[in-house]
């Protein structure tokens, strides 16, 4: 693949869905948020993207076409090494977006959103960020596009991976550990729980407040919107063209699961062949069994933050005040899932599962002995869950192909890595009580 292979245009799942996502609603009229509600927060480009129902192809325009070329197409890899340690007929791919400047598949939205940003004549811009890596890759875009950013970084991440608040800070970005001081929202949280070490629903609270308050100023997102989503599916739209030119088609697509970003960029494409053509292809969401909104969340509207600044969305939820354990996968610490992904899950039209901590490490390693990368923990989700499946496909003596994103590498994440070998990770349960006590405050919402 070259140069001329990155898409010309993201795919909009949304078009090609029979069933449509809910609307998103304003909170004080429970009416469905208009394209223009969303002006004051995000840019005009991307707001047009978000609320776009009808056009299945929305073309990227050529400046972020010319970013993209710095690292993409990212390779698609046949992890033989995997195969081999498993010893199953499965073959099993992987898309490598670790290879980005930034080490993510973040920066494929990054860059899109910052140049919205920029061609509106926005000066600053804001985010939350979890265990750094959208903050990195924003603040690799917003140095690119010539924006001021300011980055409230979960402060669980910030202390366990400093060296990504060094990246931010080497683009030009402020970072701040949240929850913070600087707003009403941090303020409120810090003064009900002292030590609290946040969340991303904390976080995008912060962030969403400053923008508010700040002449010029828009909020970014890294996950959960459907635009976000949008802008992934070049990961999917390049690996179907590699998977043809491999001579293979995925039986099954597997991403890991935070807000839906990457697993919706590298999953979409392929379902466009399901909803479209009716082909049989399953798709996977691997998410932590400590943040289990897909598996053992409720359908319903809820704010995607923690303080209720945002509009309600239709999500799976475990409830926006969900305080998720300290897990070393911290960009999977969300709360909610996107309302596409919501709405393809009740459909059946997906299936996820849940991954406990020790089991991604295993798996983690396991990967990096055979393939020689190491992968972020976030990623390693998708591993193991691509590892069931090879395991599974043996069991059952058939061949099965099997196709998983990569989301980024775990050269930050090394003292996670210190702390698997020293025995001193552990698995996080979340009970039926937890899950129930936490929902029943949504209740009271609609
Ligand atoms: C490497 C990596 N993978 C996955 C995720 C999860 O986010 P999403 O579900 O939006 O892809 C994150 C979030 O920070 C991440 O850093």
């Amino acid at each position: 693949m070259q140069e001329k292979d990155i898409p010309t245009a993201w795919y909009n799942i949304v078009a090609d869905m029979k069933n449509k996502p809910r609307p998103m609603l304003n909170p004080a009229t429970k009416q469905p948020i208009k394209e223009e509600d969303l002006y004051p927060l995000f840019s005009k480009g991307v707001a047009q993207q978000e609320m776009n129902t009808t056009d299945a192809w929305i073309e990227i325009p050529e400046e972020v076409r010319e970013q993209y070329k710095i690292w993409r197409p990212t390779p698609l890899v046949r992890a033989r090494g995997l195969e081999k340690l498993l010893d199953t007929p499965a073959h099993i791919y992987f898309k490598n977006e670790s290879v980005s400047p930034v080490g993510s598949h973040k920066l494929n939205s990054a860059i899109a959103q910052a140049y919205y940003a920029k061609q509106e004549g926005t000066t600053n811009i804001t985010t939350e960020t979890g265990a750094g890596q959208w903050g990195a890759a924003l603040s690799y875009a917003a140095k690119a596009f010539g924006l001021e950013l300011a980055v409230y970084m979960v402060k669980v991440s910030y202390q366990q991976k400093p060296y990504r608040r060094s990246i931010m800070q080497t683009f030009g970005a402020q970072v701040i550990a949240s929850p913070s001081m600087s707003t009403k929202a941090g303020r409120k949280i810090l003064t009900d729980h002292p030590n609290y070490m946040g969340s991303l629903g904390t976080a995008i609270s912060e962030a969403v407040e400053l923008a508010m308050q700040t002449p010029n100023c828009k909020y970014t997102l890294g996950s959960v919107l459907n635009h976000v989503m949008l802008h992934q599916t070049v990961i999917g739209l390049e690996a179907e063209k590699q998977m043809e030119m491999a001579g293979e088609y995925p039986d099954v697509v597997i991403g890991c699961f935070g807000g839906g970003s990457n697993f919706s960029g590298i999953t979409y494409p392929f379902l466009r062949h399901k909803l479209t053509e009716g082909r049989d292809i399953r798709v996977i969401a691997a998410e932590p069994a400590s943040c289990p909104k897909l598996t053992r969340g409720q359908f319903q509207y809820d704010f995607g933050d923690e303080a209720g600044y945002t509009p309600l969305i239709p999500m799976f939820t475990l409830g926006h005040n969900f305080a998720p354990a300290n897990i070393h996968a911290g960009g999977l610490r969300y709360h909610g899932a996107g309302s596409i992904v919501s709405q393809l899950l009740e459909d059946k039209l997906m299936e996820a599962v849940d991954i406990q901590q020790l089991d991604t490490f295993k798996a983690a390693t396991m990967f990096a002995r055979a393939e020689g990368i190491i992968p972020a923990p976030e990623s390693s989700h998708a591993i193991a869950a691509a590892i069931r499946e090879a395991e599974q496909a043996k069991l059952e003596g058939k061949e099965r192909v099997i196709l998983f994103n990569l989301s980024g590498h775990g050269l930050i994440d090394m003292a996670a890595y210190d702390q698997y070998f020293s025995g001193d990770l552990r698995n996080y349960e979340v009970t039926d009580e937890e899950v129930a006590n936490n929902l029943k405050d949504l209740e009271k919402i609609i």
